[in-house]
């Protein structure tokens, strides 16, 4: 090296050693000046043990030099030196900001009063008196380099914490929620800034505020997720959800608070709900309808019913008097004319039957007066003629008279299940259970057909006959269910009776006539 100065102090052993147990030793650099060489070397060679970076300078002009290049963490300042003398450097030394607070030792020989004044008007920290003591030397400068190291310390530790300080900022800012920071009493000390425009209130008002002029209702116990009303510096409300965290640091424990604004998704719920409402509404509208229906159609069989027994059958019973008068009176009547009128009363008779069945089937008039006792064995009876399916009944003999809205129902959603079986099923038996309980009654319809899901399992499409049993049975109040596999189908349906039911049901069907 050319320059004037020598770097001292790789006593490497000692380095490694220290760096062990301490972790990376990082040199300070101390600055020794004097003009003197032989000075400069036995003030290194008494430093040299320090292990750190000795830089040596011949003169002030030198000296200057290098503090425009580093920091030093103590000057050693030789007083007496040709050109400029030791105070005359301490006072440009000290006039740059970057060595303004550098500790500077005056080494002098002279112990006089104004020298020393003079030095401690320059900022010197301390005097050494030549001849220099090695020990006193290094212990003095070794409390320097100590304090030079603590700064740099805690210089790097603010650095490390403005960094983590930036870091969580800018975690806080990129938050889609407003977060706050409070102490325990909720007392806000930090907010980002998703805080200013969700309440329009400036960070500068939030700090210091209570976290309660946002969030009324805001409490210590807040670690959880809850929803909760916020309130905006206008005045106005919306419903937020917040979930809180406790958070142990050095101050104490302080909370943070992320607040999320959940009016959109109040309103999408407030849509649901409202559009599911309406669902339901259009859903009792549409049962209302269907229920009406039925009604309307067991009115309607039974006026058709009435009509066909009462005015055709009258009718065609007139008609047959008549025919049959003719038949008797001695009339000149040829043999063919004798044979169509006998021809005629015979259709006639037959039409009379089929009427009477039709009329009968339309509305069952033994179902008003006598009931399912005598109404279900006929009904069984003339289907079985007509279809040619074999049906077992099981019913006791004796059941009581039900309600006539309930015999009603039993009887046509057997009328409607056997129509089924007959025209769906292909089973040539059938089975009807009628079970008569305390409240309700139970009906059963069994069939060993090919069951409802057609061959390649797809689904039946529901048809006016079953959604019809279907409504009818829940207009009562009662339970309707279909089992249906490749090997036969069973209908049930449950149909309560209880007094109070019964009353409703009653009044139900007077609504409706
Ligand atoms: N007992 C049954 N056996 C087989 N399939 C049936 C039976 N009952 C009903 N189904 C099926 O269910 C469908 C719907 O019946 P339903 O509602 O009474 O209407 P519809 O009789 O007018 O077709 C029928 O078309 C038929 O495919
Ligand atoms: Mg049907």
């Amino acid at each position: 090296m050319s320059s004037p100065s020598r770097q001292v102090g790789n006593a490497h052993a000692s380095a490694m050693g220290r760096q062990r147990e301490e972790g990376p030793h990082e040199k300070v650099k101390i600055l020794l000046v004097d003009d003197n060489p032989d000075n400069l070397v036995s003030i290194e060679a008494a430093l040299e043990s320090l292990n750190e970076d000795l830089v040596s300078a011949r003169s002030g002009t030198d000296a200057l030099r290098y503090l425009l290049e580093s920091d030093f963490a103590a000057i050693l300042l030789d007083v007496k030196m040709p050109d400029m003398d030791g105070f005359e450097t301490a006072e440009l030394i000290r006039s740059r900001k970057r060595s303004q607070h550098t500790p500077i030792l005056f080494l002098t020989a002279y112990r006089n009063e104004e020298h020393l004044f003079r030095g401690y008007d320059l900022g010197a920290v301390d005097f050494l008196f030549k001849p220099i003591v090695p020990e006193i030397l290094r212990s003095k400068v070794a409390v320097f380099v100590e304090l030079s190291r603590s700064v740099q310390r805690q210089r790097k530790q603010a650095e490390i914490l403005a960094k983590a300080e930036l870091k969580f900022r800018s975690l806080l800012e990129a938050a889609p929620d407003a977060m706050l920071i409070t102490t325990a009493e909720g007392e806000i000390v930090l907010a980002n800034t998703r805080s200013d425009d969700m309440f329009g209130y400036s960070r500068r008002e939030l700090l210091g505020q209570s976290i309660r002029v946002l969030v009324p209702s805001w409490t210590l116990n807040s670690y959880h997720v809850g929803e909760l009303t916020s309130v905006c510096k206008d005045g106005s409300t919306f419903p937020s959800e917040i979930s809180s965290s406790p958070l142990q640091t050095e101050e104490g424990l302080l909370i943070t608070s992320a607040i999320r604004d959940i009016s959109e998704r109040k309103h999408a719920e407030q849509r649901i709900a409202e559009q599911t409402q309406q669902l339901h509404e259009a859903n009792r509208e549409l049962r209302h309808l269907s229920s009406r229906i039925v009604a309307i159609r067991d009115e309607e069989r039974r006026r058709l019913g009435r009509e066909l027994h009462d005015s055709q059958g009258q009718y065609l019973a007139a008609i047959k008097m008549n025919l049959e008068m003719i038949e008797t009176t001695d009339a000149a009547l040829s043999t063919i004319q004798k044979s169509a009128l006998a021809e005629a009363i015979t259709l006639l008779e037959r039409s009379m039957r089929e009427i009477r069945v039709i009329s009968h089937l339309l509305h069952p008039p033994l179902l008003d007066e006598i009931g399912l006792q005598a109404v279900v064995p006929w009904y069984l009876n003339s289907f079985s003629e007509r279809s040619g399916i074999q049906i077992d009944l099981d019913m006791p003999a004796d059941i009581a008279k039900l309600p006539d809205q309930v015999e009603l129902a039993v009887f046509r959603v057997l009328q409607e299940c056997l129509t089924n079986v007959h025209r769906h099923s292909g089973s040539k038996v059938a089975k009807v259970k009628i079970l008569p309980e305390e409240t309700s009654v139970t009906l059963e319809v069994f069939d060993r057909g090919r069951g409802m899901n057609g061959q390649n399992g797809s689904e039946p499409v529901m048809g006016v006959g079953i959604t019809g049993m279907r409504e009818r049975v829940r207009e009562l109040g009662g339970h309707f269910e279909i089992n249906s596999n490749a090997g036969g189908t069973v209908v049930r349906a449950v149909l309560p009776f209880a007094d109070q039911l019964g009353k409703q049901t009653v009044k139900l069907q007077s609504d409706l006539v």
